[in-house]
């Protein structure tokens, strides 16, 4: 059954389409801009007109929806543009729906882009940790000003406890039942989010995120997580990155039987590019092969650096 491309297509087991991957943006203040990201080759951050743009691009491509990252003009102790009804990000989904009201567009939420020390965070007085408590209350602040500018999905990305549940409740009350949250449940501390920090300006100016963020070593404390989210209201869970922890992916699946999101990271899509880029991989197909692996570990959608590379590939 392997002898011809054909007989292969009669019993391939795992669907790879631009329908399942998501493409990450990153939306910067001014006008006219796009400028690549130096660790990222052929990421670019976008100014809201630009973005505007590539998202017809993307839309055209058949890819699933944009995931939307904000780089603010300023930073402040309490991420306060996180949460600013004229802030980056809300300014441009109102653009992106305004112009292509057919895109999903989701957005991280996250305050790390926007505090001045970096950590997603607030930091508690006179310590070097985040207050969680603190910290959910304006993240769920942050998701309902998010869903007001018109996100079709919000995606909490900072692993404090209790925020999915807590930004359930404000988006419930608020009229906004409709829209799901994408938990980053199973986010681990990686080494492999280098270059996002570059791209949007987000690495901690003191300490790591270790308080926060999960154990490489761990994978049934993964499921805990996934379940915890899902329990407060969580619509998909998510893994993140994705080819360090396909076993994680797998596991909550199975675990959850819920929809499951993996991101394959920044530090995962510059390796790809820079071995490419020496002439070390046939780029194309060591994708292709990465983001099926992805999908046949137990993944619905698929965050990826990549998706309008891949979308024009699998075409
Ligand atoms: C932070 C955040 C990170 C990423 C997305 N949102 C990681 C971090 O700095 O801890 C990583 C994405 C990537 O590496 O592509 N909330
Ligand atoms: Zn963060």
């Amino acid at each position: 059954m392997r002898r011809t491309d054909t007989l292969r297509g009669l019993v391939r087991e795992t669907e790879l389409t631009p329908a399942h991957l998501i493409q990450p943006a990153f939306v910067i203040a001014g006008e006219g801009i796009r400028e690549e990201v130096p660790s990222m080759p052929g990421v670019e951050r976008f100014s809201i007109n630009n973005l505007v743009e590539e998202a017809g691009e993307v839309a055209t491509a058949g890819i699933g929806a944009l995931m939307l990252f904000g780089i603010p003009n300023a930073k402040d102790e309490f991420g306060t543009g996180a949460y600013d009804d004229e802030g980056i990000v809300q300014m441009a989904v109102r653009a992106l729906k305004d112009a292509h009201p057919d895109l999903v567009v989701m957005t991280d939420v996250c305050l790390c882009e926007y505090t001045s020390h970096g950590h997603c965070g607030v930091i508690r007085e006179g310590s070097t940790e985040v207050d969680n408590d603190i910290s959910v209350e304006l993240l769920a602040k942050t998701a309902l000003s998010h869903a007001e500018a018109g996100a079709d999905a919000v995606a909490p990305s900072d692993m404090m406890d209790g925020r999915v549940g807590s930004i359930r409740h404000q988006l419930d009350e608020e009229g906004h039942s409709g829209v799901p949250i994408i938990a980053y449940s199973a986010k681990y501390a990686s080494a492999y989010y280098g270059p996002f920090r570059d791209a949007a300006e987000s690495t901690p100016e003191f300490g790591d995120r270790r308080g926060y963020q999960m154990d490489p070593a761990n994978a049934a404390e993964a499921v805990r997580e996934a379940e915890l989210d899902l329990e407060e209201g969580a619509d998909m869970v998510m893994v993140k990155p994705a080819l360090p922890y396909l076993d994680v992916v797998r596991r909550v699946k199975d675990a959850t039987g819920a929809p499951v999101a993996a991101y394959h990271v920044s530090g995962e899509y510059s390796m790809l590019k820079a071995a490419a880029a020496n002439g070390w991989i046939d780029e194309r197909a060591a994708v292709v092969e990465a983001l099926t692996s992805i999908r046949r570990a137990g993944a619905d959608a698929i965050v990826t650096y990549y998706a309008k590379e891949a979308a024009e590939w699998l075409r």
